[in-house]
């Protein structure tokens, strides 16, 4: 795959080729994810809950995120399969278009090659002015963990034609405003579908049904390290496998041949 670049996932999602997501928050993992074919490794805010033994991503800080952005980058700096880097923005740094621009700055300068940044509509102008500025952005919508309390907990979020259809408007308003990515999470299938047609970047889906360009899920669900209730779409990859290496080529091939997600890890 050489270096991922942000051209070539457009290429992809335009020739319909789908491609492969991971948490990673060490060098030691990111590492191992390039060679495998994982397309790109998001330091995910999560690791306020898989690292840090937190309840919620809400007190991850700035300085947790430019440090293991900083051991991601390490890992995946010597790669000949070099995967892009995403890094999240976390709760609190995207008030505003030119607090977030500060806090992305700096995201960049850790090692990410582009930042995610969670909320809808009210995001436009975040993403207008960072994306003006040079800085990738992805949008991140549905489920969108910093805020869950507003949202009433961990549910399905665009249920309901209304709804389903405010969710990809906002989205397709976040792309028209700059977004080179959209991230869906716990959506209804038909949201999915619906958003992955209309933009024409590519759409990345946890829980958002098989329709979306690519999948990502957070490295301690699917070699099933996370105790507790899982989510519908947690899939163990671990499971009949010899080793992690083995687990994430498997979690690649699902994603490209589309048999992950199955109907049983879809909010139809
Ligand atoms: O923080 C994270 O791991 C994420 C993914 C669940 C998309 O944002
Ligand atoms: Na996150």
């Amino acid at each position: 795959m050489a270096e991922v670049t942000l051209a070539g996932l457009d290429t992809m999602k335009r020739e319909g080729r789908r491609f492969a997501v991971l948490t990673a928050y060490d060098a030691t993992f990111a590492a191992m994810m390039g060679p495998v074919g994982v397309a790109v490794v998001l330091v995910g805010d999560s690791l306020g809950m898989v690292v840090q033994g937190r309840r919620s991503t809400a007190p991850v800080t700035m300085d947790d995120m430019i440090y293991h952005t900083e051991c991601v980058a390490r890992g995946v700096r010597d790669s000949d399969d070099k995967p892009l880097v995403m890094a999240d923005m976390p709760f609190a740094t995207t008030f505003s278009p030119l607090e977030a621009a500060g806090h992305a700055a700096r995201l960049m300068q850790a090692g990410a090659n582009i930042v995610k940044v969670e909320g809808g509509a009210v995001m436009e102008e975040t993403v207008r002015f960072l994306t003006a500025h040079g800085i990738p952005v992805c949008a991140h919508l549905g489920l969108t963990p910093q805020t869950t309390d507003m949202l009433g907990g961990y549910r399905v979020q665009g249920k309901g034609e209304g709804a389903g259809r405010k969710i990809v408007e906002d989205a397709l308003a976040l792309e028209a405003a700059g977004a080179r990515m959209l991230l869906f999470e716990c959506v209804p299938n038909a949201v999915g579908k619906a958003v992955a047609e209309a933009a024409r970047v590519p759409v990345i889906g946890i829980g958002a049904g098989p329709s979306v360009d690519a999948q990502v899920l957070v490295l301690h669900d699917m070699l099933n390290l996370t105790r507790g209730r899982k989510a519908r779409f947690v899939k163990n990859y671990l499971e009949g496998r010899g080793d992690v290496e083995a687990a994430f080529r498997a979690f690649v091939e699902e994603v490209e041949t589309g048999a992950y997600p199955a109907p049983e890890h879809c909010y139809g």
